[in-house]
């Protein structure tokens, strides 16, 4: 059984998992709340609500299970949340004298198809469409991946949270537009979808699209055209996606991180191997998954690892 601590943005998770991928327990406590009111993820108030919530979640996804090993984002994610993660798994592990896993945040994603009863099978080609990055990665087995593009500017989730903050929605934005989008049209509106060289994404294009469809309206105009605008929106998003993991050419696709909870990607994806709703946005479920393919760094010398803003 493995101990997963996920930090990195403004969840704060614990989980256990057993060896065959079996989910034990899953906690997520979520900031999105204190959040909400400014529209984002403000770094310093994450920071400390992770350092308020860590001890009762970890205690609540252990219960009183006893585990052979610790996995903890290392990296890439927000500094200061990232080390109330990492030193509360660094203190665990050594009071329990237990070996510790540091997994990177994208792989935990990935390895959210890992778990049961999906227990996805590579290789096969990932889109990781989260709040902080759009990838796609060939996965030929367990332990990594390879990156065969990424996004040029903002990333899919991020394209979504400020297309829903110019909408007069709330954070986060991409339930938000996927709940409304069902009401409009998503014809409604031609918003333009970026062609870039090779396998990468970019979403700043269509961003400004909206920001100009949006700047020209009154506000009542706008309350009637919320639903269509969101629906041509989150259209935009999901071809971008959709044509780029096409363009790819492989027959066996997976879609994970937060964004592949939405509805209509999804349904736009009926082939492919989907991560649970559950699992698509953070979890620390996916991080002890992934600490089952990663080097277990044995007592005492996992004392000197550090967190990582960057991948
Ligand atoms: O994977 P995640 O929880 O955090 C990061 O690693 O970034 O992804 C969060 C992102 C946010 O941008 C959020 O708006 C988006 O996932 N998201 C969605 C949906 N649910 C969450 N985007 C589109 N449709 C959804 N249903
Ligand atoms: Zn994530």
């Amino acid at each position: 059984m493995i101990l997963g601590i996920e930090t990195s943005c403004d969840e704060t998770a614990a989980a256990v998992v057993a060896e065959d991928g079996e989910i034990v327990s899953s906690v997520v406590a979520s900031q999105a709340d204190l959040h909400a009111r400014f529209g984002g993820v403000v770094p310093e108030v994450a920071s400390r609500r992770h350092l308020e919530l860590i001890a009762p979640v970890v205690a609540e996804a252990l219960d009183g299970r006893s585990v052979e090993a610790v996995a903890v984002t290392t990296r890439p994610g927000l500094i200061g949340a990232l080390l109330v993660g990492v030193s509360a798994a660094k203190a665990l592990a050594w009071a329990l004298r237990l070996p510790l896993i540091p997994v990177d945040h994208l792989h935990g994603h990935v390895a959210s198809l890992y778990l049961k009863p999906l227990d996805l099978q590579p290789p096969f080609t990932c889109l990781l469409a989260s709040g902080g990055h759009t990838m796609l990665l060939d996965v030929s087995d367990r332990s990594g991946y390879r990156v065969l593009g990424t996004t040029l500017d903002d990333a899919a989730g991020e394209a979504f949270d400020k297309g829903a903050r110019l909408l007069g929605l709330g954070y986060p934005g991409g339930r938000e537009i996927d709940l409304l989008a069902r009401e409009g049209d998503p014809t409604a509106y031609r918003f333009p979808v970026a062609r870039v060289p090779g396998l990468d994404f970019s979403f700043s294009g269509l961003k400004t699209a909206l920001l100009y469809a949006v700047r020209d309206l009154t506000v009542d105009e706008l309350a009637a055209r919320r639903a269509d605008l969101a629906a041509s929106y989150q259209r935009a998003i999901v071809r971008a996606l959709v044509e780029r993991l096409e363009a790819t050419g492989a027959e066996r696709v997976a879609v994970v991180g937060g964004v592949a909870a939405n509805s209509e990607l999804r349904a736009a994806l009926p082939e492919a191997a989907l991560a649970p709703l559950a699992l698509c946005t953070d979890n620390a479920a996916m991080i002890a998954s992934a600490g089952r393919y990663g080097e277990r760094v044995p007592y005492p010398d996992y004392l000197v690892l550090d967190a990582r803003a960057t991948a």
